[in-house]
C-alpha cells in the first residue's frame, strides 16, 4: 500500500503592494519551521510586477534587514492557478514549454499584506478556483483593509474608533479647500493615511495646517483614498492576537504594548521592521485586568463583526482613564517570530510553529465556497 500523500501548502508571499518586503520577510520564517515531514511545501512569489513564480523561498535570501531589502525572485518559472473548481490546481509553465501540472493544493497560505493579498482580491482568486486558503475570506480582507469601511463596519456593531475624515481622490482635487476646513475642525495635530495602506507606509503626523497638503499627497502615493484621525496624544497603543479555536470560536490572546518608538515620533516602518535602538514593545503589557478584559472582549467583537476568519490582531489605544478604542485590525498580521502577533500567542501558550500549524488545520477542516 502506498503511503498517504501529504497535504500540499502553497505558501503565496511577495505581491504587488509596498509591504513586498515585509511579505518576503513573513514567509522566510513560515518556511522556515513548517513542518516538512507532515506538509508538502511548494513556495510561490508574486513579483512586484504581479508575476507568480515557482519559488525557491530560501529564508536567508528573504529576510528583511537594515541592509537587506527582499524580493521575489521574479525570473523563476511562471505559476499559474487553474480556474477550473473541480481541479484545485497550480500549474507551472516552464518558460517556452508546455505548462505541467504541479497538481492539487490542499490550502494555500496567503502571507501577503497589503492590497492584492490582504484584501479579498487574492481571496477571491481561490474561491474561483475552488482552492482553500488561511485566513479571512473576501469581505473580511476587504473591510480590514480599507480603514474607511472598517470604522463603519466597527461602529454599526458598536465598538468604539477614532473620529477621521476621509478624502476621496476627487474631493482633494476638485475642493481642497472644503478638505483642509474638514480637518481643522477634527483638531491638529492629526494623523494622516492611506485607506488602503499598511506597515505605516504613507503615514504622516501633522502639527498644523501648514503641514497637511503635503502629508495628503504623500498618503495618494500610496492610495487616492486618505484618512485623517485626531492624534491619540498621550495614548498608550496595544495590540490584541485573536486566533479561531479549531471548533470555530475566537480566542484573543494577551494583550501586548509598545512601549517606545526609539528616535521615531510614532510607531513608523523603521521602528517597526529595522529593529532599532529604544523601540520597546511588552508583552503582557503592565495594563490594569479590567482593561486588558476590555481589550480582549473587543478584539473577539471587532473579529466577530468583520466576520474574519482564521487570525486577525487588533490595535488599540488606551487613554488615561482607561479609555480604550480600536485603531485598525489586520487580517494578515506581520508574521515573523519577532512580529507581535506570533509573539502575543507565545506568551499565551501557543509557540510559532503550533500557531502555523493551526491556522494550516483551520483552512483544511473549513468548506471552500459560502460559508
Ligand atoms: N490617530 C492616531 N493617533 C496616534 N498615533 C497614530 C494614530 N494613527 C496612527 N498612529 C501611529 O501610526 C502607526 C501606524 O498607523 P496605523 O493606522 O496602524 O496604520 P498601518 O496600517 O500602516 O499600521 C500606529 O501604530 C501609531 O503609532
Ligand atoms: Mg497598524
Amino acid at each position: 500500500m502506498s503511503p498517504t500523500p501529504k497535504p500540499r501548502i502553497a505558501v503565496v508571499f511577495g505581491g504587488r503592494s509596498s509591504e513586498h518586503a515585509v511579505s518576503c520577510a513573513t514567509a522566510a520564517s513560515v518556511l522556515s519551521v513548517i513542518d516538512r515531514d507532515r506538509y508538502d511545501v511548494v513556495p510561490i512569489g508574486i513579483s512586484h510586477e504581479g508575476k507568480w513564480v515557482l519559488e525557491s523561498g530560501e529564508p536567508e535570501r528573504l529576510a528583511l534587514t537594515a541592509g537587506h531589502v527582499p524580493e521575489v525572485d521574479a525570473g523563476a518559472a511562471a505559476v499559474v492557478v487553474s480556474q477550473d473548481p473541480s481541479r484545485r490546481e497550480i500549474v507551472v509553465a516552464e518558460p517556452g514549454q508546455t505548462p505541467h501540472q504541479l497538481g492539487e493544493v490542499d490550502v494555500v497560505f496567503p502571507l501577503l499584506h497589503g492590497p492584492w493579498g490582504e484584501d479579498g482580491t487574492i481571496q477571491g482568486l481561490f474561491e474561483m478556483a475552488g482552492i482553500k486558503y488561511v485566513g479571512s475570506g473576501v469581505l473580511a480582507s476587504a473591510v480590514g483593509m480599507d480603514k474607511h469601511y472598517m470604522k463603519i463596519v466597527l461602529s454599526a456593531a458598536g465598538l468604539p474608533v477614532t473620529a477621521h475624515a476621509v478624502i476621496k481622490g476627487h474631493e482633494w482635487e476638485s475642493d481642497p479647500a472644503a478638505v483642509r476646513e474638514t480637518v481643522a475642525s477634527l483638531g491638529y495635530p492629526v494623523f494622516v493615511k492611506p485607506a488602503r495602506a499598511g506597515s505605516s507606509l504613507g503615514i504622516t503626523k501633522v502639527q498644523d495646517a501648514e503641514g497637511l497638503d503635503a502629508a495628503v499627497e504623500h498618503a495618494r502615493e500610496f492610495d487616492p483614498k486618505v484618512l485623517v484621525e485626531p492624534s491619540a496624544e498621550g495614548a498608550r497603543e496595544v495590540e490584541c492576537g485573536v486566533l479561531q479555536a479549531l471548533d470555530g470560536t475566537a480566542e484573543a490572546s494577551k494583550v501586548a504594548e509598545i512601549t517606545g518608538y526609539g528616535a521615531h515620533e510614532f510607531y513608523d516602518f523603521a521602528a517597526k521592521y529595522l529593529g532599532e535602538e529604544g523601540v520597546t514593545l511588552e508583552v503582557p503589557a503592565d495594563l490594569p485586568d479590567e482593561v486588558v478584559k476590555d481589550i480582549q472582549q473587543l478584539s473577539v467583537a471587532a473579529f466577530e463583526a468583520l466576520g474574519c476568519e482564521g487570525l486577525a490582531r487588533v490595535d488599540f489605544f488606551v487613554f488615561g482613564g482607561g479609555q480604550v478604542v480600536i485603531n485598525e485590525i489586520n487580517t494578515m498580521p506581520g508574521f515573523t517570530p519577532a512580529s507581535m502577533y506570533p509573539r502575543m500567542w507565545a506568551e499565551s501558550g501557543v509557540s510559532y510553529p503550533e500557531l502555523v500549524d493551526r491556522l494550516i488545520t483551520l483552512a483544511a477542516e473549513r468548506p471552500a465556497g459560502l460559508r
